[in-house]
């Protein structure tokens, strides 16, 4: 069952006034790291969003804005402004622009023309959480509550975050977070090597069982999509990773290490931000951990010095090592789980003809999922409420939990996936 070509366009374009793109800038989107603009009147930075060409910049009040990039004079590019008194200026002919976007000083015309009021570039309001910049680009008066998912919320030390640039549409990207049926093939390697993977007793099940029956659960920020394999003693091993509306995910944990989480957010139609975070609820993060996950290991990459982009990037087939594939050191041949991942759907090409597609019964996560998308994105066009918007929606957590054959996963894994803070993942 393949989906139409409207369908697939209905889904992967983001750009602004697009149905998905719309309902994209209904949520609060990552848009930097925090430190990107270390300090007030630091170097602006480009930030590209659904298509969106922006420029960010820390005032000397230390304000943050995000604005159009370019200087509504004559289109140059504010990446080149003078970051400088409480405001960006252009460096062709000195315009300046606050925060909010407003032209404060036009040097070139004179002030009695009354012109310098009247020009004010788009400008979008941010928000300092986590250690990321979020930005909300929907409609003023709609703006929602600062995100509340669980690795925002906790203390710095018991979290990890990275971000990489994934030549893709973020749709593919996202249905790779959500389909657990691949890691048994793809990632099999790297569940007995990777630091922050191996040793757990799920990964036995995950390896020993490569055809997982799915049930997805809808729930008030998105989904709960379940993942079962046949466990020991007669029982099934369920991994449960929720994806909380529009492009959230949370892997479900191995053992006692951290769990791990994605943003898939669109820089444009073709590519994408994976944000990857590594997060333990309840205790810091070991220096080992931290060490691993600045190595690159986990879900995490190394980089193009200088760069989000990773070392082993389509530009050098991802450093594919035949040899590898051969032993099954690396099922694909292509090292660490996030280039795994990586590499795969950016061979889909850059937006994936889902025409021509095949679907089988393992692929219920992700046909459920973008049902949801097209259902959430016509009700936001009819101006009804959407799901998740709610940060009480958005406080779940993913689990890996044994359960008795008789039982269902949004039962026997209640407590797993709605636990308090502060309170250990329950992980197999
Ligand atoms: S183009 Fe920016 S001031 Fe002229
Ligand atoms: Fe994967």
């Amino acid at each position: 069952m393949a989906i139409s070509k409207d369908d697939n366009e209905l889904l992967c374009r983001t750009g602004a006034g697009t149905p998905m793109g719309d309902l994209f800038r209904r949520y609060w989107v990552p848009a930097l790291f925090a430190d990107e603009l270390p300090n007030p009147d630091c170097p602006p930075v480009r930030v590209q969003l659904m298509g969106e060409k922006l420029i960010a910049f820390r005032d000397s009040m230390g304000r943050i804005g995000l604005i159009d990039e370019f200087c509504a004079h004559r289109g140059v590019s504010l990446w080149f402004g003078r970051n400088e008194e409480c405001g960006l200026r252009c460096a062709y002919h000195g315009w300046k622009y606050d925060v909010t976007g407003q032209c404060v000083d036009l040097p070139s015309e004179a002030d009695e023309t009354g012109m310098r009021s009247r020009i004010k570039l788009k400008s979008y309001p941010c928000i300092e959480k986590a250690g990321v910049i979020w930005t909300y680009m929907g409609p003023p008066e709609l703006k929602p509550e600062p995100p509340a998912v669980e690795w925002t919320e906790v203390p710095a030390e018991r979290r990890y975050v990275s971000k990489r640039l994934q030549e893709s549409n973020y749709l593919q990207a996202i249905e790779g977070g959500i389909d657990s049926s691949h890691v048994s093939f793809l990632h099999s390697g790297g569940l007995k090597s990777d630091p922050l993977f191996r040793g757990a007793k799920g990964n036995v099940y995950n390896e020993n069982d490569r055809m997982p029956f799915f049930e997805v659960v809808e729930f008030e920020g998105g989904l709960l999509i379940g993942a079962r394999r046949n466990a020991d003693d007669g029982r099934y091993y369920w991994r449960i990773t929720p994806w909380i509306a529009p492009f959230h995910t949370i892997i479900p944990p191995r053992g006692g290490h951290p769990l791990g989480a994605h943003m898939w957010v669109p820089i444009d139609d073709e590519r994408c931000w994976a944000w990857s975070i590594n997060y333990h609820p309840k205790r810091a993060l070991s220096s080992e951990e931290r060490q691993a996950m600045q190595d690159g290991q986990g879900i995490h990459v190394t980089y193009v010095p200088g760069t989000f982009i990773p070392a082993a990037n389509k530009g050098n087939d991802y450093l594919m090592d035949r040899s590898a594939q051969q032993s099954g050191d690396a099922y694909s041949g292509v090292e660490g789980i996030a280039m795994q991942d990586a590499s795969l759907q950016e061979s889909m090409g850059p937006i994936q003809d889902r025409t021509r597609e095949h679907l089988v019964s393992t692929d219920n996560g992700i046909i459920m999922a973008r049902r949801w998308l097209q259902r959430a994105a016509k009700a936001n066009r009819e101006g009804k409420p959407l799901p998740s918007l709610d940060p009480k929606a958005q406080r779940v957590r993913s689990c890996s939990v044994e359960l008795p054959k008789d039982v269902k996963f949004k039962d026997g894994a209640k407590a797993g996936i709605f636990a308090p803070p502060n309170t250990d993942p329950v992980s197999v």
